[in-house]
């Protein structure tokens, strides 16, 4: 089976060199730019496109990789392309936002379609095709290609989530806060870290192994369990005490802080400073 992508950005790199090592044949890419095509193609060793008819002509899996609100732009694109042996083919998307039903064209031209949304956050492809070992594809429930989706996946080594098309935007609201907001929040200790007076260059080492030992943590154990610190403990002078040097040093972080304080408590089911964290009134 040949693989080919439209959009050679970093999920489909990362994908192109971890299905190579899978052992699929990789054929090629088709991008906006042509220098993203051919970048992509050299580290996949296989063939950039300028033809995106002819890319799919020569393919049997074909994943659009473009960013979201690219793609029905692409499926407009691509629909009516006079391509051969259009069900032998399957067309997927990687979003984790858009359903199925943003291939329909393709599938009322006799396309096979899917979609098939990897569990990571790529950034460097190169390092992303490393963790894709362990990479979980959701897929959505009422997908016709499921079986075949299930059995590649499975080929590759990888499991999948199945997903019901109308809670697909809660399930990627769900990875957006972890991927996304967990460095938001990371930032935000990073800055007060900063306003406490600790050099800028020192904080990412110094707090490394802070971080790593919560992501050990929360192994093999659920939040609750693996959540320490002042809430846990129920010291309530020390929460009032960082809400003061907040308010002082940082006011614009008290928000931030209390509405954290208040989904910790939820999370411990014990509401018992819930004076300390409560909203405030004007
Ligand atoms: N990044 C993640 O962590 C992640 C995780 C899971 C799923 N996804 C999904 O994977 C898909 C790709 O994301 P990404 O992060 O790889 O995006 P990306 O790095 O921005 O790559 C997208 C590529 O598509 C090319 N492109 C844009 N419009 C195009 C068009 N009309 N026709 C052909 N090529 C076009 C881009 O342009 P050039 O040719 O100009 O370079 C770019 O190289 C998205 O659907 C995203 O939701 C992303």
């Amino acid at each position: 089976m040949k693989i080919a992508f439209i959009g050679a950005g970093k999920v489909s790199t990362a994908l192109g060199l971890y299905f190579k090592k899978r052992g699929f044949e990789i054929e090629g890419y088709y991008s906006r730019n042509c220098k993203s095509a051919g970048k992509a193609a050299l580290l996949t060793h296989s063939h950039p496109y300028s033809s995106v008819e002819e890319l799919m002509n020569n393919s049997h899996m074909i994943w659009i990789t473009t960013p979201d609100d690219q793609i029905e732009a692409v499926v407009r694109q691509i629909s009516d392309l006079p391509v051969l042996r259009k069900n032998e083919k399957l067309v997927l998307h990687a979003s984790g936002v858009h359903s199925l039903a943003m291939l329909s064209p393709l599938k009322e031209n006799g396309y096979n379609t899917a979609c098939a949304h990897p569990l990571l956050a790529f950034s460097d492809p190169v390092l992303a095709q490393e963790k894709l070992n362990d990479v979980w594809f959701a897929i959505e429930k009422q997908g016709e290609e499921n079986r075949r989706l299930t059995d590649f996946f499975k080929a590759c080594g990888n499991q999948t989530l199945s997903i019901d098309p109308d809670k697909k935007r809660l399930y990627h609201a769900a990875a957006c806060v972890l991927s996304n907001y967990l460095v938001t929040l990371l930032n935000a200790s990073y800055k007060i870290f900063e306003k406490s007076g600790i050099a800028e260059e020192d904080i990412h080492e110094a707090t490394k192994p802070l971080l790593e030992s919560v992501i050990l943590n929360l192994k093999g154990k659920d939040c609750k369990e693996a959540l320490t610190g002042p809430i846990k403990r129920g010291d309530e002078n020390t929460t009032r005490m960082h809400l003061e040097s907040l308010n002082t040093f940082m006011p614009e972080m008290t928000e931030l802080y209390k509405l954290m304080g208040r989904q910790t408590m939820k999370m411990l089911g014990d509401y018992s400073l819930r004076e300390v964290f409560k909203e405030d009134e004007s």
